[in-house]
């Protein structure tokens, strides 16, 4: 999987990628429901780092970012010329320990080792106050097992179950909310009856199949 190939993808990528990834139906719908759960749950924090922040999606809602791909750097501080932007792996994050309000990370670990993943896990719990709130998502095994998903190489090849998450956590972080996105596939229905499956997508996410959605959103709180 190698995180110089992740690099590498991205920086060819970045010139196309908010355009190919968020202005189509899925990319329109998944903001969305993102950004609605991001501000709800970062409420008043202050010092937020979105890391990998891309081309800076989500850069509004937190006062610096860090990406490890330059490219997509570039673009975000075109966006954002006033925001504190880091060129810098998420294993390494220039910051003093227990300094940062909050952390989060939108579509990173789906792409990386569990090892690296692990390494960024320490390493938020590092930067973070005591008490403080790490936000991040990752595809749904359960999920992926019940439709048979094949990863076609690195991109978006890794998943987690319950069991995996809380072993990732270990005694560094406990859970405090969680939210499964799209349990019924309703960006592939058009705009104009999506609001009749809403409220079925959001029970069914919230009554037990949660880990049936295509993916999951956690708030975790620094131990
Ligand atoms: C799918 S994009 C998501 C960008 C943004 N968070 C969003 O939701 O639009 C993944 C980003 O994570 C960055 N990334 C992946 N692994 C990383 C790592 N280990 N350290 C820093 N950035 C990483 C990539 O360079 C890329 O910009």
């Amino acid at each position: 999987m190698g995180s110089e190939k992740v690099k590498a993808y991205y920086n060819s990528i970045a010139a196309d990628y908010d355009h190919s990834r968020f202005e189509n139906s899925y990319g329109t719908f998944i903001d969305k429901a993102e950004r609605k759960l991001l501000k709800r749950w970062l409420k008043s924090n202050k010092n937020v780092l979105d890391l990998g922040c891309g081309t800076g999606r989500f850069l509004d809602l937190a006062s610096q970012g860090s990406d490890f791909s330059d490219e997509m750097l570039r673009i975000a501080g075109k966006k954002y010329p006033e925001k504190l932007l880091h060129h810098a792996a998420g294993s390494s994050i220039p910051a003093e320990n227990d300094s940062l309000d909050a952390v989060f990370s939108m579509h990173v670990f789906m792409h990386l080792s569990q090892s690296d993943i692990q390494d960024i896990v320490n390493e938020v719990y590092r930067v973070l106050k005591p008490g403080g709130t790490f936000i991040f998502d990752f595809p749904s095994s359960k999920r992926r097992n019940l439709v048979k998903y094949k990863a076609n190489g690195w991109h978006a090849a890794t998943s987690f179950d319950k069991p995996a998450v809380l072993k990732l956590l270990a005694s560094k972080f406990e859970i405090e909310k969680s939210r499964g996105i799209l349990v019924v596939p309703i960006h592939r229905l058009p705009n104009f009856i999506r609001f009749i499956f809403q409220p079925a997508d959001w029970l069914l996410s919230h009554v037990g199949f949660k880990w049936y959605s295509s993916y999951i959103i956690l708030k975790c709180r620094k131990k």
